[in-house]
């Protein structure tokens, strides 16, 4: 298995792992994420590819202050055999050699439970309360009218 900066082509093949793995939300194209993330400099979207098969990804970029990563997920058949950390410490490595000192991920409420994950990692609560607002009312108005957020 190889951990490596996935291209524009691999667009189709992670967004259904996302989809699959629960990231995905109805307001947003995964698509349009992911190739944006592999086009632009400070961004890239790493993927752990087995026999051409991506079977783990995790998105990290940095905006000069602090790196994030989102879309972190593995196919649920390579769950629980340490490749979830694998690609957070990759994403570390990614960020660390840009020279950016921190790396924070936000969880959705709904996907508390994951944060055990990411405490076995060494990562913990920041005390920050996030804050957001769509600048497309036309996105806005589809969140508010979708049950499931
Ligand atoms: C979260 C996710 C990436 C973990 O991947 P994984 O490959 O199964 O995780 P690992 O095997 O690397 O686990 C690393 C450690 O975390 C622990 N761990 C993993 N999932 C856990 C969970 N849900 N609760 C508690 N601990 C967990 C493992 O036991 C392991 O502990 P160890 O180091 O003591 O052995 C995977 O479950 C996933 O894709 N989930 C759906 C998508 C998602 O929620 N992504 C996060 C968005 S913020």
């Amino acid at each position: 298995m190889q951990i490596l900066p996935l291209s524009p082509d691999h667009a189709e093949v992670a967004a259904r792992l996302w989809s699959e793995s629960g990231l995905t939300r109805p307001w947003n194209d995964p698509r349009a994420d992911f190739r944006m993330a592999v086009s632009g400099s400070a961004s890239a979207v790493l993927g752990a590819v087995v026999d051409d098969a991506v079977v783990g990804t995790v998105m990290v970029g940095h905006e000069g202050h602090r790196g994030w990563m989102y879309y972190l997920a593995v196919a649920p058949s390579h769950r629980g055999s340490g490749l979830g950390r694998r690609l957070v410490e990759e994403a570390e490595r990614w960020v660390e050699t840009r020279g950016i000192p921190k790396v924070m991920l936000m969880i959705r409420a709904e996907n508390e439970a994951v944060a055990r994950f990411y405490e076995r990692l060494g990562y913990v609560d920041q005390g920050v309360q996030v804050l957001g607002r769509f600048l497309d009312e036309d996105l806005q108005r589809l969140r508010e009218d979708t049950p499931d957020r």
